[in-house]
This record gives structure tokens, sequence and C-alpha cells, in this order.
């Protein structure tokens, strides 16, 4: 079931049922979700999430439920909830750190309610970490990665610009020493293969998952600004304080300094990549890099089908990094993922 019927939620069902799983949609919703379900002719069921018991009913007989509701700092703990007193397996295609924070200490009640959790099972996280496991093969003993993530301007969905200004507000995280610390908003140049750009600290999902998933003690993120460095260092500041307020980003393209790995609206006109740069260094400055890219949510889509299909064939239960479920390399196989360095 893929609960959350906006852009992405349709794409992933779409995506499931040209893939032959049993599938069925659910959301808050009824109307709409009523109306997802018979454009894709598919089973549908409705629940909001304050309501544990229309989630249990909603759950009963799912085997694995995606999550597409986003921001899904909001939405995961609910469905999470859910799916552990359900024994139904939950994968969700977020890169919100908060979602990873509150999933891993929930490793032993997945254990033991049978289910795997698995945050992240999209372009944003999942790629990222085959990125991170490519580039580290050629430097093993790296002590540091840096993760760099270009976002397409055009047109976004309400949900992506809810969770990027959620992602602004939030402001910078890394993984230090081993320990998650907020990081103060010094904009970096970087050397990418699109030429330079300036680079935003942001406490992404990915700091955590390619922490968690690689072991290399120094991890951060910088989401890409389409502002040069000199007006990113004075307007960075002054977006995250209106995030904080509750501005939300707007849809047009160029306007903000920041934005969210998530893919344009399919259904805009912006075809533009999603784009992500990985740089892992050790200590005697060895260095090696490499990168994705990938245009609209299909590789979202097809990512979280491969994690659906592989719960489906069992064998795993706690909570995983979607690179951990796939494999390392599995998500740079997805066709229309574009990969090198
Ligand atoms: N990892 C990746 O690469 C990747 C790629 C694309 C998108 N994403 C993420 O996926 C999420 C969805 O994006 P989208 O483009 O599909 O957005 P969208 O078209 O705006 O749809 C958002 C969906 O979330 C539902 N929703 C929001 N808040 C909810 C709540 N409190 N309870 C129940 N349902 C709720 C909405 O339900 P209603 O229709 O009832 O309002 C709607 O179905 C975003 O968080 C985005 O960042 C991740």
């Amino acid at each position: 079931m893929v609960y959350g019927c906006g852009s992405v939620g349709l794409r992933i069902a779409s995506a499931a049922k040209a893939a032959g799983l049993e599938t069925s949609v659910g959301g808050r919703n009824p109307a709409k979700v009523a109306e997802a379900a018979a454009g894709l002719g598919v089973p549908w069921r409705s629940a909001p999430l304050d309501n544990p018991a229309g989630l249990a009913s909603l759950l009963r007989g799912v085997q694995v439920l995606v999550n597409a509701a986003g921001p899904m700092a909001v939405t995961a703990p609910a469905l999470i909830g859910a799916c552990l007193r359900g024994g139904c397996h939950y994968v969700d295609i977020s890169n919100e750190l908060t979602v990873f924070l509150r999933a891993w200490p929930l490793d032993r009640a997945a254990k033991r309610a049978g289910i795997t959790v698995v945050p992240g099972a999209g372009f944003a996280t999942a790629v990222v970490e085959g990125v991170a496991h490519r580039v580290l093969r050629k430097v093993p003993d790296a002590g540091a990665v840096t993760i760099v993530r270009s976002s397409p301007g055009g047109n976004r969905s309400g949900g992506v610009r809810r969770t990027s200004s959620e992602l602004l507000a939030a402001g910078g995280w890394s993984v230090e020493a081993g320990q998650l610390i907020r990081t103060p908003d010094s904009i970096r140049v970087f050397e990418l293969p699109e030429g330079p750009r300036a680079g935003v600290p942001i406490g992404s999902g990915e700091v955590f998952a390619v922490a968690r998933a690689t072991g290399v003690p120094d991890v951060a993120a910088y989401y890409t600004s389409r502002l040069g460095p000199v007006l990113s260092r004075l307007a960075v500041p002054l977006a995250r304080h209106w995030a904080r307020t509750g501005f939300r980003l707007p849809s047009a393209p160029g306007r903000a300094p920041a934005e969210h790995g998530g893919p344009a609206d399919p259904g805009g006109p912006g075809r533009e990549p999603s784009r992500v740069w990985v740089q892992a260094s050790n200590s005697r400055g060895a260095v090696a890099e490499g990168w994705a890219e990938a245009a609209g949510t299909e590789t979202t889509a097809a990512i979280a089908v491969e994690a659906v299909r592989r719960l489906e064939s069992g064998g795993t239960a706690g909570v995983l990094t979607s690179g951990a479920l796939l494999g390392p390399g599995a998500a740079l196989a997805v066709p229309g993922i574009r990969h090198g360095g």
C-alpha cells in the first residue's frame, strides 16, 4: 500500500502495479484517495494519522506500507507506529534527518514485531549511499565524506516545498567523530562536474544514512544555492529565519536560496536533473569523487518499488538504511540514473 496520493505517491503506486505487485493506495482524504485509486485501477482505504484504530484497519492484510505523504517528519511517526502494531513493513522516501533520528531507536521494537523499517528509499538517500560506497572503494580508509546535492528548479509540489522549508528551517547538521552536531552556516564553494557552486550546509537524512552505512566518522551535506557565495552568505540566515516563521519556499525557479533534493513535480515543466556529488578523503590527502543524476521522480518510484520487492521476499527485520536493504550498488543500477567519477 502506498500512503499519500500526491505526485510521488501516484508514481510509486503506478510503478508497483506495473511491476506486478499487488497494489493499493491510502491517505487521509477519502475523496482524493478514491479518485486516485479509480485512476490507477487499484483498491483503496483511508484513515487520518491521528486515528490509530483507522490506521490499524487501513493496514489489515497489507504486507508493506510505502509512506509518500510528506513532510515525513510529520507523517512517519504515526505510520511507523501503526506498522509496528500491525506487523507491516515500512518504507518511506524521506530525506529528512528527523525521520532517521526517530526511526533508529525503534530497531529492537521492529525486530520484535518481525518488521523492517526503511527510511529514505528514494533518489535522495538511496542514491547518495550508493555513490558514497563507490567512492569509498577508492579511499577505503576515508575519514571524511562530503555530500553536495543540487535540485532542479521548475514546479515543485506542495509536499516538496513544505519539506524543503522544514529542512531549511532545521539548519545545518553534520556527523563529526561519529557524533551528530549542529554546523555553523559557513557557505563553501565546490568544484562540481557542472562548474563551481556555492553550497549551504543542511541536515538531511543522507548525513545520518551515510555515516551509519559506511562508518566514516565525519559526514557533511550541502545543497547548492542558486545565488553565488556572497549573496548566499547574506540570504541564507534570512531564508532560514523565514522558514522558521512558516514561510514556504516558492515554486518558481531561481527564487530559493537553497532547495531540497526532491525532484520537480513530474507534471511541471522542469526536467532538469537532481544531482548528487560525493567526495571522500583520508588523513594522507587521498581524495576520490563520484556523482549521480536523474530527472523526474521515476527513479524514486523505481527505488521504492525495489525496496518493496526485497521486503516481500523476507529475511530482514529491524531498521535499515535503503542501501543496506538494497545492496550498495542497487540504487545506481536503476534505469534513468546516470553516474560516474
Ligand atoms: N527521496 C526523494 O528523492 C523524494 C523525491 C520526491 C519527493 N520526495 C518527498 O515525498 C514527499 C511527497 O512529495 P509529493 O511531490 O508527492 O508531494 P504532494 O504532491 O504535495 O503530495 C503530498 C501528499 O502527502 C499527503 N500528506 C501531507 N501531509 C499529510 C498528513 N499530515 N497526513 C496525511 N497525509 C498527508 C498529502 O495528502 P492530501 O492530498 O490529503 O493533502 C498528499 O497526498 C515530500 O516530502 C517530498 O520531499 C522525496
